[in-house]
């Protein structure tokens, strides 16, 4: 635990930063089982915001499992761990006036709960994206042969087969992949943040 610390404020204030770069920073934070289509939608919606020349930038699961969090597995207490530092990250990119796009499976209410509030006391935009597609239709899926091996004993603590998931009670938005496009949610998503003036 760091001790004798003081925070040390910037010179360009958070308003003037985002007059500056014409660019105001928020998260949008995918959540869902693993194959509902967060990294996909993450993935489009990045391209998307950078062709309108939005500075975006999308923070994966797996990818970011390599490095940052490569000290951190699937039990309880790492995964909550897991979304803190992802959480902590995103608002460091909102701060910098980007569009964080965080895509992570993030399956307990209480650490969304506290990545929102993280951001909601930077006043930065926190935009909950509930990806849902039922159990029958990601394990149909499967991609990644991972539901197979967890059925088979061989992963054990994997979310939606023996550790739970926590859907979302009122995210911002609530796309079901098994009947939406990638580009309808990629455009379901810019709408809303349109809509409430966010880009
Ligand atoms: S979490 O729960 O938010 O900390 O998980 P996340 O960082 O998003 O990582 C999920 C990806 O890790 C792979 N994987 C597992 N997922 C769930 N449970 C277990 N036990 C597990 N082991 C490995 C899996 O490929 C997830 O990728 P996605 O993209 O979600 O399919």
């Amino acid at each position: 635990m760091a001790t004798n610390i003081v925070f040390h404020p910037g010179a360009v204030s958070q308003a003037e930063r985002t007059e500056l770069l014409g660019q105001r920073g928020l998260t949008i934070w995918l959540t869902g089982l693993s194959a509902s289509g967060k990294s996909t939608i993450a993935t489009a919606l990045e391209q998307h915001l950078l062709h309108l020349h939005k500075f975006a930038y999308r923070l994966d699961g797996d990818n970011i499992r390599f490095g940052l969090n490569k000290d951190l597995g699937f039990s309880e207490a790492a995964r909550n761990e897991n979304i803190r530092r992802i959480g902590e990250v995103a608002k460091l990119f909102a701060d910098a006036s980007a569009v964080a796009i965080t895509a992570f499976i993030s399956p307990y209410r209480a650490d969304r709960e506290l990545a929102r509030a993280l951001h909601a006391a930077g006043d930065h935009p926190f935009v909950e994206v509930f990806v849902d597609a039922p159990l029958e239709v990601v394990e149909e899926r499967d991609p990644k042969g991972l539901y197979k091996r967890a059925r088979a004993g061989e992963i054990k603590e994997f979310t939606g087969i023996s550790a739970p998931y926590e859907a979302p009670e009122a995210p911002e938005i609530h796309i079901r992949t098994d009947q939406t496009s990638v580009e309808e949610s990629v455009k379901i998503i810019t709408d809303y943040l349109k809509e409430k003036q966010y880009i």
